[in-house]
């Protein structure tokens, strides 16, 4: 029998394509999107608007209930606000980008966002698409279906470089691979591949091909296959 919601939790470290395939797979599937990197960039951009020194842990823990974060799940408009200021482009800024691994590995950060995302997950009707790096391991290990995208470091900072115009392959190679060594080593939920995920290597397919097959694997689990 064909289940009525499914929850998909999708992750993987950047410039995989999590985004884009997360987004245009709930599109497809009629799901809603939580972009949950957008709500670590968020608190980041708060922390260093308030002038939080990042560099101590306990700083950030102290007002990590701060914040209030709001995230719109709607897959073709997917929106993000910080105590009702839409904060979009300031989270994509480099300053934000370089502190964000280290505000996201404060346990107090982590567990408010988590409580967060379960509880938007749970609120969705019709199902949701959550992209990060800890969904499948943490935040949703119930998940209907677990993937984790994976590209070659080539693969990855090509692609960002190409979102970021202008900027040079080399030095984005270096700066994702730093992001990604900080996320996977962090002490609390790292950045992992659940144990019953699905890898799908990207580095030699077009986003459609990505997407047509995570939704034949969504399809499947909801036919109970
Ligand atoms: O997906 P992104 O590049 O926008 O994510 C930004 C950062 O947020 C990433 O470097 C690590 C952190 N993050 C996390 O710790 N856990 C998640 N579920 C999603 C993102």
């Amino acid at each position: 029998m064909e289940r009525a919601t499914v929850i998909v939790a999708i992750d993987g470290p950047s410039g995989t394509g999590k985004s884009s395939t997360s987004k245009a797979v709930a599109a497809q599937l009629g799901l809603s999107y939580l972009d949950t990197g957008a709500q670590y960039r968020a608190i980041t951009w708060w922390m260093v608007t308030n002038g939080i020194d990042i560099e101590d842990p306990s700083a950030i823990a102290a007002v990590a209930g701060k914040p209030e974060i709001v995230s719109g799940t709607d897959p073709s408009g997917p929106t993000i606000t910080v105590d009702g200021t839409d904060v979009a482009g300031p989270i994509r800024t480099q300053d934000v980008t370089s502190k964000v691994s280290a505000v996201s590995a404060v346990p107090e950060v982590r567990a408010r966002i988590t409580e967060l995302q379960r509880s938007i997950a749970s609120g969705a009707e019709n199902g949701i698409v959550v992209e990060g790096r800890d969904i499948g391991t943490t935040v949703l290990p119930d998940a209907d279906l677990k993937i984790f995208l994976t590209a070659s470091p080539e693969a990855r900072a090509a692609r960002r470089s190409g979102e970021l115009k202008g900027s040079d392959v080399q030095q984005t190679r270096e700066a994702l691979l730093k992001r990604d060594a900080a996320d996977s080593s962090r002490k609390t939920s790292p950045l992992a591949k659940a144990d019953d995920a699905v890898e799908v290597d990207t580095s030699d397919l077009t986003l459609q091909q990505v997407i047509e097959c995570v939704v034949t694997l969504v399809e499947e689990k909801r036919a109970g296959k």
